[in-house]
């Protein structure tokens, strides 16, 4: 429905000429996916393009994405990740995809949440702006996460859903990953993502976020250390260098045990390296199964479809090529 010449087209027009004709290819993108029926037959509401032009602003910034971003996509893993299929299911989403980390206080102070308080302001902020237009915490951290991912050049367009019920009860505790220290070993983190509901692969998949990553909080490594030579990229460069870091680069404990051939998720892990469109499309899978971790799947499948209101995609190649020779550094 829409090929690529026609989007090649739009790229070539002039802005008042797209101002002229976008309108006229977003009805019918609309009319289409009603006909499909895949967001319960409801258009996404027009508020969520306003967010992802605002979110834009913050999360992209000479072609790569920026810290905000980074912290957006950590931020969308610690609402959810606080899920377990061990403990009692509490609606909406058993501490899973709720916003609490956003609407209970005392989540954000937890030690697993260091490095992500500038990003919970800045989001905080956003929700306290949008929400008089029926915006949901909850989606809207999923949303950001998403849009973030797909900002970094090279990210996917992961299927983006809007309808979560919001609490501000606090998340169970004990559930996240440490990337240090007891607990950060692969057979300990495999089973806390299988509790999850996630296998092996998945995990895998997951941690390669890692690809945008820079240490802000902990002290076992140098602070402002990237998790790979590249991350203002949504690349597989991580996966290589977990086995053969660069200099500057500093990776986590837990990425080293995940990466450990002779395990399960390493065997996985291998098999990312230099495996761009495999493991990008694992990558969105696995997220958006996180975007709706403890929301039942009844629930889940009358949400409205907002995909459309990211940002496209961007070449992953392009963007190294075009980037300036600074912008690769840590
Ligand atoms: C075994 C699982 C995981 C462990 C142990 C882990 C651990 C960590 C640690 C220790 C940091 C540095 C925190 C700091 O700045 O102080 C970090 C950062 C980050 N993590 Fe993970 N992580 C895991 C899985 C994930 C997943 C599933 C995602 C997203 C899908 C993710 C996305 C990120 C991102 C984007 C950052 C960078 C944040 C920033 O630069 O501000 N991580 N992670
Ligand atoms: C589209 O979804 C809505 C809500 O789930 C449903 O009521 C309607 O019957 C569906 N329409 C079609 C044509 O399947
Ligand atoms: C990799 O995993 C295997 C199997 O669990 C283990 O025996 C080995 O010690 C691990 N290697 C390293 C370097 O940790």
């Amino acid at each position: 429905m829409r090929s690529k010449s026609t989007f090649l087209m739009f790229s070539l027009l002039t802005p008042s000429a797209l101002c002229f004709s976008f309108p006229q290819t977003s009805d019918i993108t609309a009319s289409i996916s009603n006909i499909f029926n895949r967001s319960g037959g409801t258009k996404c509401p027009a508020i969520w393009t306003t967010i992802s032009l605002d979110l834009t602003k913050s999360f992209l910034a000479n072609g790569q994405c920026t810290d905000l971003a980074r912290a957006a996509i950590r931020y969308a893993f610690h609402d959810a990740g606080t899920f377990s299929l061990k403990l009692p299911f509490t609606a909406p989403a058993a501490g899973g995809a709720d916003g609490s980390l956003l609407l209970n206080p005392t989540e954000i102070s937890r030690p697993e949440n260091n490095g992500l308080q500038d990003y919970n302001k800045f989001i905080g902020d956003k929700f306290t702006l949008y929400k008089p237009q029926g915006v949901g915490a909850a989606d809207l951290i999923y949303f950001a996460g998403n849009h973030a991912v797909v900002t970094c050049p090279g990210g996917p367009s992961v299927k983006t859903v809007i309808g979560r019920t919001d609490s501000s009860t606090a998340s169970p505790t004990g559930v996240m990953p440490p990337g240090f220290g007891p607990g950060s070993d692969h057979d300990s983190l495999l089973k806390l993502f299988v509790d999850k509901g996630f296998s092996a692969e998945d995990l895998a998949a997951l941690v390669g976020a890692h690809s945008t990553s820079k240490n802000i909080a902990e002290t076992a490594i140098p602070v402002g250390a990237s998790q790979d030579s590249t991350p203002g990229v949504w690349d597989v460069k991580f996966y290589a260098e977990t086995y053969n870091p660069p200099q500057g680069v500093v990776r986590f404990d837990s990425d080293i045990a995940l990466s450990n051939k002779s395990t399960a998720v390493g065997k996985k892990f291998a098999g990312f390296v230099d495996g761009q469109g495999k493991w990008t499309g694992k990558f969105a899978d696995a997220m958006y199964r996180l975007s709706v971790l403890g929301v039942p799947s009844g629930t889940a499948k009358n949400f409205v479809e907002c995909t459309d209101a990211l940002p496209k995609a961007v070449s992953v190649k392009r963007d190294i090529r075009g980037a300036a020779i600074n912008a690769r550094a840590v």
